[in-house]
């Protein structure tokens, strides 16, 4: 094992997120407004994704580097063939103590054991209203929340730890804050609400959209009493609490309220192969040209170590109207949050 690297702010390099693809089934207005991802939009053409082979072995040396914790992401992952082929290579490196995915749910009843057999054993379901006209009009594919929270169950069946992500768009969907808590409580199932991000360019985004944290604590005050419950590790992007009369947990994503950069350990990886330091980074480094070019492992490990040392992105605490309008940042589908 190498030497763990450190960027300009001491922040260790501890968790890559891997982006599988760029194409979603759904089109969540947040996140792929139908506008911008219509018929005609241009996803990556097969040949320009990474393969497994390819990513494989980039996750091997991040790994040396010091990663522990990979997340799978997409767009929507599920999306990609034989993702369970990828998971299996991933689970088999030595050095990882943490596989996770994130996706929309949609597709799981039909992977979900695959991948627990793969080793996968904790997924995050997005799910942002149990009322049946917000949901689908967030998801912008008229879906309904049944058919997620049967895959849920599914997931919980199977033995995975899940949690759901709920993004909360102030006068979308703040009307289902109590009942997504009440839901997910009642299953013993940690839902986390996330402030609403000026992700990508074009999705909306303005400050009087965004519920913030504090304000969904007043509301959810006025029913529960809730325990802040201390970070479980460095870096973890979720504050947590704890009902009174439930072992479930209910958690916030703050980075428009309270920004959590000073402990950003996350190194992103596109599904071409760039590699970004932020969510909201303007360009990435082209690690596929370095894959396809023949690069060693050494010198792969090189431009990775360069990268990250030279890393002083802290977009949450620099956001301000201005950066979130005319700052071009990637997308969240391309990059998969
Ligand atoms: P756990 O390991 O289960 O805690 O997962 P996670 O919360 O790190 O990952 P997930 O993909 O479920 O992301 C939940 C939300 O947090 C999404 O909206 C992400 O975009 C957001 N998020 C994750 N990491 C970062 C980050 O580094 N910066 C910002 N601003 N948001 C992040
Ligand atoms: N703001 C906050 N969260 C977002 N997500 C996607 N777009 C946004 C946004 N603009 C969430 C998804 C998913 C996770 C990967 O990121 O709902 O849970
Ligand atoms: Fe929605 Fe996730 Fe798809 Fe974006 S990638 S449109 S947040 S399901
Ligand atoms: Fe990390 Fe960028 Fe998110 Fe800050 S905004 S926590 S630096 S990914």
């Amino acid at each position: 094992m190498t030497t763990p690297v450190q960027d300009k702010l001491n922040r260790p390099l501890h968790d890559l997120r891997i982006s599988v693809t760029d194409r979603c089934n759904f089109r969540c207005t947040y996140c792929m407004p139908k506008e911008i991802f219509g018929d005609d939009y241009a996803f990556l053409p097969r040949d320009q994704l990474l393969s497994f082979e390819e990513i494989g072995r980039l996750a091997e040396l991040f790994i040396s580097l010091g990663v522990r914790k990979i997340r799978i992401t997409g767009g929507e992952p599920l999306l990609r063939r034989d993702l369970a082929k990828l998971v299996e290579r991933i689970a088999a490196t030595p050095g990882v103590e943490d596989i996770a995915m994130t996706t929309n749910g949609l597709l799981l009843h039909r992977h979900a054991e695959e991948l627990f057999a793969a080793g996968l054993r904790r997924l995050n379901i997005s799910l942002d209203a149990l009322d049946p006209e917000i949901f689908g009009k967030m998801n912008g594919r008229g879906i309904q929340p049944e058919r997620i929270l049967e895959n849920i169950d599914l997931a919980c069946r199977i033995g995975y730890e899940v949690k759901v992500n709920m993004v909360v768009q102030k006068g979308m969907n703040d009307s289902q804050i109590i009942p997504m808590a009440e839901y997910f409580k009642d299953r013993n199932i940690t839902l986390r609400m996330i402030e609403f991000m000026d992700a990508g360019t074009g999705n909306g985004w303005s400050y009087e959209k965004v519920t913030t944290k504090a304000e969904m604590l007043t509301l959810l005050g006025q029913r529960y009493e809730l325990q802040p419950v201390r970070p479980a590790y460095y870096g973890e992007v979720a504050k947590y609490y704890r009902y009174d009369n439930s072992s479930a947990k209910l958690g916030f994503i703050t980075s428009v309220s309270e920004s959590f950069c000073s402990a950003c350990t996350r190194a992103r990886l596109s599904s071409e192969g760039k590699l970004y330091t932020c969510l909201f980074a303007t360009a990435g480094y082209d690690l596929r040209d370095m894959l396809r070019s023949g690069a060693s492992d050494e010198q792969l490990l090189d431009a990775i170590r360069t990268v990250w040392t030279g890393r002083t992105d802290r977009y949450s605490d620099e956001r301000t109207e201005y950066t979130a309008k005319h700052r071009s940042k990637i997308g969240m589908s391309y990059i998969g949050g």
